[in-house]
């Protein structure tokens, strides 16, 4: 470690990051949330509150030697950022390919993308891609371990563990936590991871929203489903918002923002559906007048910037699990 007295890798549990296998050897890669345990989720989310105080001027040494490649087919700014950020912090050589810019734009196949940067000896491989299932493709071809990123419409399993972070930051535990989680659920991705993450710990969770971004059969994922902000606010202690993901919607289902704004846009009126004590979340990027009004966007029971800081300690946790794992088998 360089600088400041940070501890708190070593509270990460063994064994906690999902292992998968490559040609015939086990490897550490965190692709969905859905094989960690509660206690899994728990150690990384008290590494990451240990590893929080890090800045760039009190660096640790947890993943030195390691080279991190960033390989994001999507466009991001938090995620991208943040990983590229925790890597450095623990002192990791960091690349980040920009697919706008490389060789997939003259027509080369995600597979031989892969194989061309397996050959450059990459030890951790951050991937985010439209196609639900492409880091477990990817993982084919690379000896790398995989961090997902965010795949398609399926999972964004670091994005749920910051939210996980935030909510037992301000309420004290995650124990029993009534979220209702408003908007395009069905192109969700970070909906997904956080169901998965938070029903862990006994989370009431209701999906709110129009039937065509919240189908009834979305009860089969164990949540309750309401169609309407009154209902759907009731009783939570977390508001969790969605952007409508235009780009994975074959034809717009709201013919304006201010259109959904005002069936189901959280607003000073809308937001006393909810008990006084709930606090109100968006993974970002946020459409300002769509799923949220202008001027709760500056209050106090918002935490958006609460998620985006968290969002590096997160992955300064991931990250050195996995590293640690690789280098301890
Ligand atoms: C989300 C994503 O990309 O899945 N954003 C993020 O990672 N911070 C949600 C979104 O794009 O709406």
């Amino acid at each position: 470690m360089v600088g400041g007295r940070v501890s708190g890798v070593n509270a990460v549990a063994r064994g906690c990051i999902l292992a998968i296998m490559f040609s015939g050897a086990e490897r550490p890669s965190l692709i969905t949330l859905h094989d960690l345990s509660r206690e899994d989720v728990s150690g990384l989310l008290d590494a990451a509150a240990a590893l929080r105080p890090l800045r760039d001027h009190t660096r640790m040494d947890a993943l030195a030697g390691a080279t991190v490649v960033q390989f994001f087919f999507e466009n991001s700014t938090r995620t991208r950022l943040s990983f590229e950020l925790a890597a450095k912090r623990l002192g990791a050589h960091v690349v980040t390919f920009d697919a706008s810019a490389s060789s997939v734009q003259k027509g080369e196949t995600l597979a031989d993308t892969i194989q061309t940067i397996d050959a450059m000896a990459p030890d951790i491989l951050v991937m985010r891609h439209a196609s639900s299932g492409a880091p477990e493709f990817a993982s084919r071809f690379t000896r790398a371990a995989i961090v997902n990123a965010g795949d398609g419409a399926r999972a964004h399993p670091t994005q749920a563990l910051l939210d996980a972070l935030t909510i037992r930051d301000a309420r004290g535990s995650l124990d029993g936590v009534r979220v209702a989680i408003v908007g395009d659920v069905l192109h969700s991705r970070v909906a997904r991871s956080n169901i998965a993450c938070l029903s862990k710990f006994g989370a009431f969770i209701r999906v709110v929203g129009p039937r065509a971004f919240v189908p009834d059969d979305l009860t089969s994922l164990g949540v309750e489903v309401a169609h309407d902000l009154e209902s759907g606010l009731a009783g939570v202690d977390v508001v969790y918002l969605l952007r409508i993901q235009l780009e994975r919607q074959r034809d717009p289902m709201f013919s304006s923002g201010a259109e959904y704004h005002r069936r189901f846009g959280l607003n000073d009126c809308t937001l006393r559906f909810a008990p006084d004590h709930a606090v109100v979340m968006h993974p970002g990027p946020v459409n300002r007048g769509v799923e949220i009004s202008r001027d709760l966007l500056e209050g106090e029971r918002f935490l958006v910037q609460a998620q985006v800081a968290n969002g590096v300690a997160i992955r300064m946790a991931v990250l050195s699990t996995i590293w640690k794992e690789m280098r301890c088998g």
